[in-house]
């Protein structure tokens, strides 16, 4: 099985890529697993930068085609991994940044979600798309987007699975800053090396403060969360939103 994760480091920087561009980076388990691991090559890292493969996607979401036929047990296994890798980066000591170079949607969103800074390239796309799976995001994304963007416009996003642009995604605050394509490597490589220049007790303990203000509630959400997201894998709009995404068709809800 290839790794589709890979690791760079560059003084106290870790360059975490997920790499699986034939399918726009998205998470089936072996990737998932694989970054799980990777995720283990950063704990002494100062900083964290993660990304995607390819020129077009971040992460194109969760795999739709692995999803498409889970039974509710198997969707919470699921769902388990990618909480586990989402608080991973949550709680990550150093400042993880998401460098979104492409489509963010589902999951992808979602992993960019759990980071603590977001810097987008021009042709990035956003969004919480699992509406039209049938599902809804699973993997933290009703928690985190609602705290980051808001009650409003995170209901304007699930409820309508919107695919917001670079531009559009920074108005709601979805992400810090939008850069020219070009750029993006560059910029983040600047604010990433500009942050492992920072105390790192001190950046860690910010962090920390910093996710205090979201703990309690968030947790109780996030286990509710999962348990709602595994039972939509009961539902037949499921196996029909993700049926006719593998087969390139329009879904016919019921
Ligand atoms: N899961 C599994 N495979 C995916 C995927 C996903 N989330 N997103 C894209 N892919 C695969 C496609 O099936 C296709 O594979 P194929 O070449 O074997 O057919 C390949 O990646 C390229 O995608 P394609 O749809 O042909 O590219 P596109 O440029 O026309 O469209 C997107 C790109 C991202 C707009 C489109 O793929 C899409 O909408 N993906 C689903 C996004 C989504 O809903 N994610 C949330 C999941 S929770």
């Amino acid at each position: 099985m290839p790794e589709n994760v890979t690791i760079s480091r560059i003084d106290g920087v870790a360059t975490v890529t997920i790499d699986r561009p034939d399918s726009l980076n998205a998470l089936n388990v072996n990737t998932l697993e694989a970054l799980d691991r990777t995720l283990d090559e950063t704990e002494d890292a100062r900083v964290v930068v993660l990304t995607g493969a390819g020129e077009d996607a971040f992460v194109a979401g969760a795999d739709i085609g692995y999803m498409k036929g889970l039974s509710v047990e198997e969707a919470m296994e699921y769902a388990e991994l990618g909480h586990e890798i989402c608080d991973r980066l949550a709680d990550h000591s150093a400042p993880v940044i998401a460098a979104v170079n492409g489509y963010a949607f589902g999951g992808g969103c979602e992993l960019a979600l759990a980071c603590d800074l977001r810097v987008a390239s021009e042709n990035a796309v956003l969004g919480q798309t699992e509406i039209d799976l049938g599902i809804v995001p699973g993997w933290g994304g009703t928690q985190r987007l609602s705290r980051l963007v808001g009650d409003a416009a995170a209901r304007r996003m699930v409820f309508l699975g919107e695919r917001l642009d670079a531009e559009a995604a920074a108005e709601i605050g979805l992400v810090g800053e939008v850069v020219p394509q070009d750029d993006l490597d560059s910029v983040v490589e600047e604010m990433a090396h500009q942050l492992a220049e920072k105390p790192r007790f001190a950046l860690a303990a910010a962090k920390e403060a910093l996710n205090q203000v979201h703990e309690g509630p968030q947790s109780a959400g996030l286990d509710y969360e999962k348990r709602l997201w595994s039972g939509l894998f009961g539902t037949a709009d499921q196996r029909e939103g993700m049926e006719a995404f593998v087969e390139k068709r329009d879904p016919d809800f019921e």
